[in-house]
């Protein structure tokens, strides 16, 4: 069966990307590797505004948050970790798990955080090592004003590290690491670059180097000093998912064909009509308007209807939509939008939504749906369409 897999990662794989992960296996010691890893990190580091270097790793984008973690802090380092969702509070468990004393700011789930809270967090205290933030929480489809919050960070007094989860935002909304001044943030594969999950991607400025040379936590298959040394000679320290590395630098390849202003503007253009394909069902948003993620739409579920049934129907006709997660299990649905995605897939899994919907008697007209999807696609673009990657061959 054919899927229309609207989740927020795993992304659907364009078909250059899964012929290129279909591919002989090479000598992952070998020139032809060495081609690879330069052409993709190099393309990575375009995309994600960097001159520092990007780390490719085996492993899940989980690996690279505790890798970041475990390279630029030691025990007993104070950390603050701000929370909006279930990805930040992970985020604060991994420092958590590895010895930093971390406090934690915790935003309602569903709002942003406001730079003004973030200020008086870090004012008036003992200064803090690190400052831990999410760019866009899954979770609950919130975007945070990241380059806001850095300016904060940046002028909070001892200089603390501002290590970043970019996870399901990098690639496909606005982002800038060293103009905003991140020191370090990590994506995955299976996001917004439209590879399959097993490459976490660390990008580090030199204040992360800095701190990578007298960091004391424990690390050994994670080394940012190792994998960078072994970067040099074009290789990686262990085996890496080489299949998932050939897709990857198709998906990046395509990003830069792209531009990535233009992908910015795709990907928001292509929210604005899920938001209002959803506003049009009837279910109300869980993020209000200034800081509705660009890769993932929440809303509730309206009141009796339950996510389990709703997601056995949807799935029998071929759409996977995501739930929500911990203490939202059961409570939202999300629809995931990032990578190889138009407004056209993103109708059809509204059209599908609003059958379900009016199956468990909640009334919906799918037709009606799909219009205003297209519309606040259209007048969110106002005239200026990049081509969704999909049409680009
Ligand atoms: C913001 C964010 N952080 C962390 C993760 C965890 O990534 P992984 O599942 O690749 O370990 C995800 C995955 O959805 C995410 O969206």
């Amino acid at each position: 069966m054919q899927y229309n897999l609207r989740v927020p990662g795993p992304t659907p794989l364009p078909d250059a990307v899964r012929a290129a992960q279909a591919a002989q296996m090479i000598d992952h010691r070998g020139t032809e590797f060495a081609e690879l890893l330069r052409e993709t990190t190099s393309g990575l580091a375009t995309l994600i505004g960097t001159r520092g270097e990007v780390l490719l790793l085996t492993g899940s984008g989980t690996g690279g948050l505790e890798a970041v973690v475990v390279n630029t802090l030691s025990p007993g380092d104070r950390v603050l970790a701000v929370s909006i969702g279930a990805f930040g509070d992970r985020f604060a468990s991994i420092a958590e798990q590895f010895g930093a004393s971390v406090e934690r700011l915790e935003v309602e789930w569903g709002s942003a955080v406001d730079p003004g809270q973030l200020a008086s967090r870090l004012a008036d205290r003992a200064p803090f090592r690190a400052v831990l933030l999410t760019h866009n929480e899954t979770s609950t489809g919130v975007a945070n004003p990241l380059r806001e919050l850095a300016a904060v960070v940046h002028a909070a007094h001892g200089a603390p590290l501002l290590l970043v989860d970019g996870i399901s935002g990098l690639g496909a909304m606005p982002f800038d690491m060293d103009d905003w001044g991140v020191d370090a943030v990590v994506s995955a594969s299976q996001k917004a670059w439209m590879a399959s999950p097993g490459i976490a991607i660390a990008a580090l400025g030199s204040r992360a180097w800095d701190a990578i040379e007298t960091a004391q936590m424990p690390r050994f298959y994670w080394d940012f000093r190792e994998a960078r040394s072994w970067a040099q000679k074009g290789q990686t320290p262990w085996t890496p998912a080489v299949s998932v590395l050939f897709g990857l630098r198709v998906g990046v390849a395509r990003l830069l064909a792209e531009g990535r202003e233009a992908t910015w503007a795709r990907h928001a253009a292509v929210a604005a009509g899920v938001q209002a394909g959803l506003e049009a069902v009837g279910l109300q948003l869980v993020a209000s308007a200034p800081h509705r993620s660009a890769t993932v739409t929440a809303a509730w579920l309206p009141d009796g209807l339950e996510w389990g049934p709703l997601n056995a129907r949807m799935r029998a006709q071929g759409t996977i939509i995501a739930g929500g997660q911990g203490k939202w299990t059961g409570k939202i649905l999300r629809l995931g939008h990032m990578g190889d995605v138009g407004i056209a897939e993103m109708t059809d899994a509204l059209e599908i939504l609003s059958d379900a919907l009016a199956h468990f008697g909640h009334a919906a007209s799918p037709e009606r749906v799909a219009s205003a999807a297209r519309r606040g696609f259209e007048e969110h673009f106002d005239g200026g369409v990049a081509t969704p990657v999909a049409a680009q061959g």
